[in-house]
């Protein structure tokens, strides 16, 4: 089965390597940078931006391809996934009107309340930040402040974290509708929604839903949850599938709400096929939506696929005929630690174009799995991007030692402009989750 994966990333490495585990695959990938990891696994592969349609698609027509991964949001906002679609390949991704669930934030809100999906928060768009001063002055509460469309990540402003009191909220509300940050002169403004977060990935073929492993990733650049925002510093992951300050219960109102979301889709005529990731934060009125996206998260898409004990091409078929279940799917229950390593600056102005050295034998060694990301070979030598630069992920069945291994793992990296959020997956960390999530509970 030619395969062919698009994305030049950490997460689609880790969709790679899942791939290529299959013994049916042979892999082709499409990337923007040269993925040393991915260079690798691919028997061949184009450089290409991921939003180039035409170019893709003829790529895929030339080899035969067979099914198509999209891994990042930008093509799949771009409607590579139509173009597939409609050149017969078949793809496991959402097509451009499904994807408006992570692209358009307004739409997303409003699909939740036309189909009463539980976990809504109070919110509404504004054009003229007057109108949008008398909400926030009216909302008994602090917001977050979005911009409708796809910012990397890096858009959300939240109140105490990034600014505080009406003043500076509304120098950010003005700043998104002038410069459209975002695609739109317009802004989301939620009520900011006080707990703990979480990832649930799933597969879906547009009617059912096989939820993967909760996983907590981490936004701030610095230790203790400080700092920018980013696309994520690393996250983590437990063998039962939960996480410390998550029930089973919990879980499954955040499955139940993604099968909402699956079922208003396919209502919308926007059937919804491939991977969707659910960011939800746990308050004290229960599961919450802080937004939906088309696609495996980036890093968590590299906590869940290592541990995929199915071959993942028949969970794409299964995708693919509408025949997907959850009984069909086996995860190997391990606990996992991701940390990335980023270049210096990363968030505010990264040192790009810096040697990295990976001693990948002795990182093997280490028990640790390796995902590149945004570098690039040159010559034989890994050179540092403007984004995260690769990710180690200790793999255990305690989430210590799953965090020892990827510390292990770590000392295997040399590079003189290097950062690495250490805190990630550690015990002083995971207790202060703990005691905010009781916290927060003891005040329902
Ligand atoms: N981890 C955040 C994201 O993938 O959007």
């Amino acid at each position: 089965m030619n395969v062919l994966v698009v994305g030049g990333g950490a997460r689609e490495h880790a969709i790679c390597d899942a791939v290529a585990r299959s013994e049916q695959a042979t892999l082709f990938s499409v990337m923007n940078n040269l993925n040393p990891g991915i260079e690798k696994l691919a028997i061949e592969y184009l450089l290409k931006k991921e939003t180039e349609i035409p170019e893709i698609v003829s790529y895929a027509k030339k080899k035969n391809i067979d099914i198509a991964l999209i891994g990042p949001e930008a093509p799949l906002e771009a409607g590579l996934a139509d173009e597939l679609i409609k050149n017969d390949i078949q793809t496991c991704a959402p097509r451009k009107n499904a994807a408006r669930i992570e692209t358009d934030k307004e739409w997303m809100r409003n699909l939740l309340t036309t189909y009463k999906i539980p976990g809504q928060l109070q919110h509404q768009t504004f054009t003229d930040p007057a109108e949008a001063q008398r909400f926030i002055d009216d909302l008994d509460a602090e917001v977050a402040i979005k911009p409708i469309g796809l910012t990397g990540g890096k858009g959300v402003h939240v109140a105490g974290d990034h600014f505080n009191g009406t003043t500076e909220a509304m120098a950010y509300v003005t700043e998104v509708i002038q410069n459209k940050i975002g695609g739109a002169a317009k802004v989301l403004i939620e009520e900011k929604a006080i707990g703990e977060e979480f990832t649930l990935q799933a597969f879906t073929d547009g009617h059912h839903v096989a939820p993967l492993p909760a996983v907590q990733d981490h936004k701030r650049l610095l230790p203790d949850d400080k700092g920018p925002n980013t696309g994520g510093m690393g996250s983590y992951s437990c063998a039962n599938g939960l996480l410390p300050f998550l029930t089973k219960q919990e879980y499954h109102q955040g499955v139940t709400i993604l099968q909402h979301i699956i079922q208003a889709l396919a209502q919308e005529q926007n059937t919804y096929i491939g991977p969707i990731y659910g960011q939800f934060i746990l308050t004290s009125q229960g599961v919450k939506i802080i937004e939906v996206n088309a696609r495996f998260g980036d890093p968590e898409a590299m906590n869940v696929l290592p541990l995929l004990q199915t071959d993942f091409l028949d969970i794409c078929t299964a995708m693919l005929n509408t025949t997907l279940s959850t009984k069909d799917i086996q995860i190997e229950k391990k606990s996992t630690v991701c940390k990335y390593v980023v270049p210096e600056g990363y968030g505010v102005k990264s040192m790009a174009g810096e040697p990295i050295y990976v001693n990948e034998e002795a990182l093997r060694k280490t028990g640790a799995m390796l995902f590149y990301a945004s570098v690039n070979k040159k010559d034989d030598h890994i050179l540092t991007g403007s984004s995260r630069s690769l990710a180690v992920v200790g793999i255990h069945d305690t989430l210590a030692k799953a965090e020892r291994i990827s510390e292990q793992a770590l000392t295997c990296i040399k590079g003189d402009h290097l950062f690495i959020r250490h805190d990630i997956g550690t015990k002083q960390l995971l207790e202060k989750r703990i005691r905010h999530m009781k916290e927060i509970r003891g005040k329902k």
